[in-house]
């Protein structure tokens, strides 16, 4: 998938390819209209470079830590390939449609909305980039998602037409970096954090995810997937380092059973990492405070 090669040139899935665009940045030219997203006043893209790092993990119950701290939150999965959202919420509901928008539905004082709410359980989406940016500008404009202090939107891994049609469609959008801290990942999320440099989009911070590992029997920090890459990254790029998270047993189940540890278990250590998180990011997006 081409990216621009140097800056303000933009890249544009069109009918069978792509179109390259010579853009200023700061003079950006017409955004396509998603009249959905018109009363959202800010928008966190959760990406890596890299798969299986936590993406959704943390998408997910950042957007409910946000919601439990009074802001109202949305949750859009852009992971039109592999949409996880609606098995990490639990919920199957299938959107109704009013005066030509999709209702989203809402759990956990979210507003969700993912392709998998869509589709069979089964169904594989089998579709060529123009579609998958097509079908992602219609999640934001065709939703409606109302009045939202934040829409998380869940990435899928690496730097291709997802996360170009976010940072293309949502200018105002901050993203924050997900990885694990070890070599191999580092390496993929360095050309993600390099993508979004070009594109113009800035990055709010770093969440090192699977950090550290403690046994039930002892304190001690086991690093599984090696030690401090997060920070190193945070050093590189000089982007701040919001969080760093450790491999817990009951963050993994309550993804599997629909439940996100922030509302199943608010006092859990895993969720008041998150708490911490979202205060944050709050703070680091200048968010209204909770009414
Ligand atoms: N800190 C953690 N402790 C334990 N398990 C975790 C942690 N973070 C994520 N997981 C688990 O790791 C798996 C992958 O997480 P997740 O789906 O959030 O990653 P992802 O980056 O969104 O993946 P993909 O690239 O496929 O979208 C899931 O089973 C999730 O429950
Ligand atoms: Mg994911």
């Amino acid at each position: 998938m081409p990216v621009g090669r140097r800056r303000n040139w933009w890249c544009e899935p069109v009918r069978g390819g792509y179109k390259w665009w010579y853009q200023s940045l700061k003079n950006a030219g017409a955004l396509p209209v998603l009249p959905g997203i018109e009363g959202v006043a800010h928008f966190i893209a959760v990406a890596s470079g890299k798969g299986g790092v936590g993406k959704t993990t943390v998408a997910v119950n950042l957007a409910v830590a946000l919601a439990q701290r009074g802001r109202r939150v949305g949750l859009l999965d852009a992971d039109v390939y592999g949409p996880s959202i609606p098995v990490m919420l639990g919920l199957r509901a299938r959107p109704i449609a009013s005066g030509g928008m999709l209702v989203p539905p809402e759990c956990f004082g979210l507003k969700a909305m993912s392709i998998g709410f869509l589709i069979e359980e089964d169904q594989p989406v089998i579709w060529r980039g123009p579609m998958v940016s097509k079908a992602l500008m219609e999640l934001m404009g065709k939703v409606a998602w109302g009045a939202l202090d934040c829409l998380v939107v869940d990435l899928p891994p690496g730097t291709g037409d997802p996360s170009i049609t976010v940072a293309r469609c949502l200018p105002k959008a901050s993203i924050i970096i997900v990885t694990t801290p070890q070599p191999v990942a580092i390496a993929d999320v360095r050309k993600a954090v390099f993508m979004f440099r070009r594109l113009g989009t800035p990055i709010l911070g770093i969440v090192e995810n699977m950090a550290w590992f403690c046994c039930t029997h002892s304190d001690e920090r086991i690093p599984i997937f090696g030690s401090g890459g997060g920070e190193a990254l945070s050093r590189e790029f000089e982007i701040p380092l919001l969080a760093s998270l450790p491999i817990d047993l009951a963050l993994r189940e309550s993804g599997d059973l629909g439940e996100p540890l922030t509302a199943s278990q608010p006092e859990a250590p895993a969720s008041q990492a998150f708490a911490r998180l979202a205060e944050r990011v709050a703070k680091g997006l200048h968010l209204a405070p909770a009414e």
